[in-house]
């Protein structure tokens, strides 16, 4: 999870991600099945910002427009509009790269273990040995389905298909994993020429390896010898069992790097997720997306942050938070629900059955009990009280609620947005507040109590 000491700036990452994935049986593209809150093309992409490697494209066909929308920006993409093998893949790029020279990584978008240093490990023998195309492969005990490393003498001659190969060449172990670096020109040339008459019909990018080599070319094979992290997944068991091996892994990294997970099988840790030493997480908790965590906070059991930003010693009880950030020794919860930009400052106290949407404490304000704060901006040392709801939507609009440094909202306080109270300003308890309250004065907005002496008595006839 740490950025990668080589550069690969002239590096363009291919990702391929445009198959079906026929045995997820899911209408979903395979692609975007997810592991620890990130998808499959997400884990991938983490590891392509790990490596600081300026350019990806990611070749779509089945289910474009939804592998589409969940790319980030920077991330080109291409069609294919018919999935005629892996070779006719990396053939939809040449228009895109037709003036880049320099070496193309291609990557699978269902290979989500890969990690930064096997490829970095990769990119260093690749250029030690001066090669046009570096395979990455494994050995496996059953290298059924796989394409096969064929090597005389110990040099890479070619691939062959398990479907192409023959009994003999079926008792190689060493599988290609489906990573490649290549020389683009080189590799692109290869490619110009594949053909489709082999056992799948297909227009196989595997054959470029022959073509090379057959060419005169230097062709390596880098050997990884953790399998299960070059391992692909096809079927939703493969999904799972290699979504608990990353989650082992997970825990694994972030425990050496001082951070206590309580639980790591019941505990998931995105990618793109960074925590502070001295951090405790609990168990049952997932910290997915962009999500960065300060030193020493303790992260309680069952909370879910996504997208959200922790600083220093901030403590959390069972709470929900995404798309928020959350300054020093702020604590939160149990059962507080942060999204759309809440923003927290110091020392903040959020309690239980709190909601804020979009909104902004100042240092040291509080909500401790059963609220809600839409589009509100909170002054310093605020306090709101039990049951203060903001109406902060009219049904087509959203308004804004400005609430005073020191201000005091009394219990079950009706904010009706647009609304602003000055500093220092009082609500009533009970109050429903529609006009604006001027610095340090207390609004009152409830009916007087009017107390009927002996009512009940009268109704029910008794007398004294
Ligand atoms: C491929 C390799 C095989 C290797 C294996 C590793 C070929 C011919 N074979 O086989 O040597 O051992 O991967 O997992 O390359 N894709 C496209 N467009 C297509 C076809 C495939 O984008 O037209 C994508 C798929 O979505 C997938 C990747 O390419 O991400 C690999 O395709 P797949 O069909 O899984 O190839 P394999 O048969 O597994
Ligand atoms: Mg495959």
């Amino acid at each position: 999870m740490l950025s990668s000491p080589i550069d690969h700036s002239e590096v363009t990452v291919v990702i391929l991600a445009a198959g079906k994935g026929t045995r997820m049986r899911s209408q979903l593209p395979k692609v975007l099945h997810q592991i620890a809150g990130e998808t499959l093309l997400g884990h991938v992409l983490a590891t392509v910002e790990r490596l600081s490697i300026p350019r990806a494209i990611a070749i779509v066909g089945h289910g474009a427009d939804q592998v589409r929308a969940s790319l980030p920006g920077w991330v080109e993409t291409v069609e294919q509009r018919e999935q005629l093998g892996t070779g006719h893949a990396v053939q939809q790029v040449v228009p895109s790269l037709s003036e880049f020279q320099g070496d193309v990584l291609i990557l699978s978008g269902d290979v989500p273990l890969l990690s930064a240093e096997t490829l970095s490990a990769m990119r260093q023998a690749h250029r030690e040995a001066g090669a046009a195309l570096t395979l990455l492969t494994t050995e496996l005990a059953n290298p059924t389905g796989y394409g096969r490393i064929v090597r005389e003498s110990g040099r890479v001659k070619g691939i062959v298909e398990h479907k192409d190969a023959t009994p003999a060449q079926r008792e190689i172990r060493e599988i290609n994993a489906g990573v490649y670096l290549a020389d683009w020109a080189k590799l692109r040339d290869a490619i110009s020429t594949l053909s489709n008459s082999n056992a799948q019909g297909e227009y196989y990018l595997t054959d470029a390896v022959a073509k090379l080599v057959d060419a005169g070319e230097v062709v390596i094979g880098h050997v990884t010898p953790d399998s299960t992290e070059v391992s692909g997944i096809n079927t939703r068991a493969e999904l799972v069992a290699l979504a608990s091996e990353y989650q082992q892994r997970s825990a694994t990294y972030w425990l050496s790097n001082g951070v206590t997970i309580e639980s790591p099988a019941t505990t998931w840790i995105g990618p793109r997720v960074s925590i502070g030493e001295d951090t405790v997480i609990e168990q049952g908790v997932a910290l997915y997306g962009k999500t960065t965590i300060g030193e020493a906070c303790r992260v309680g059991a069952f909370s879910r942050l996504n997208h959200t930003e922790l600083g220093a010693r901030v403590e959390i009880r069972q709470s929900d938070l995404e798309d928020s950030s959350v300054g020093e020794d702020t604590t939160i919860g149990p059962f507080a629900r942060l999204r759309g930009g809440a923003a927290l400052g110091r020392k903040v106290r959020i309690g239980n059955f709190v909601e804020v949407k979009g909104s902004r404490f100042g240092d040291g304000a509080k909500a401790a009990h059963l609220a809600y704060l839409g589009d509100a901006t909170i002054g310093s040392k605020a306090n709101i009280g039990a049951g203060t709801i903001t109406c902060n939507y009219d049904g087509t609009k959203k308004h804004p609620t400005t609430i005073g440094e020191g201000a005091f909202i009394g219990s079950n306080s009706t904010l009706v947005a647009p609304l602003t109270i000055g500093d220092h300003g009082y609500t009533a308890a009970g109050s429903t507040i529609v006009s604006d309250v001027p610095d340090g004065a207390l609004a009152l907005g409830r009916a007087r109590q009017v107390v009927k002496e002996g009512w009940v008595l009268q109704r029910k006839g008794i007398t004294t």
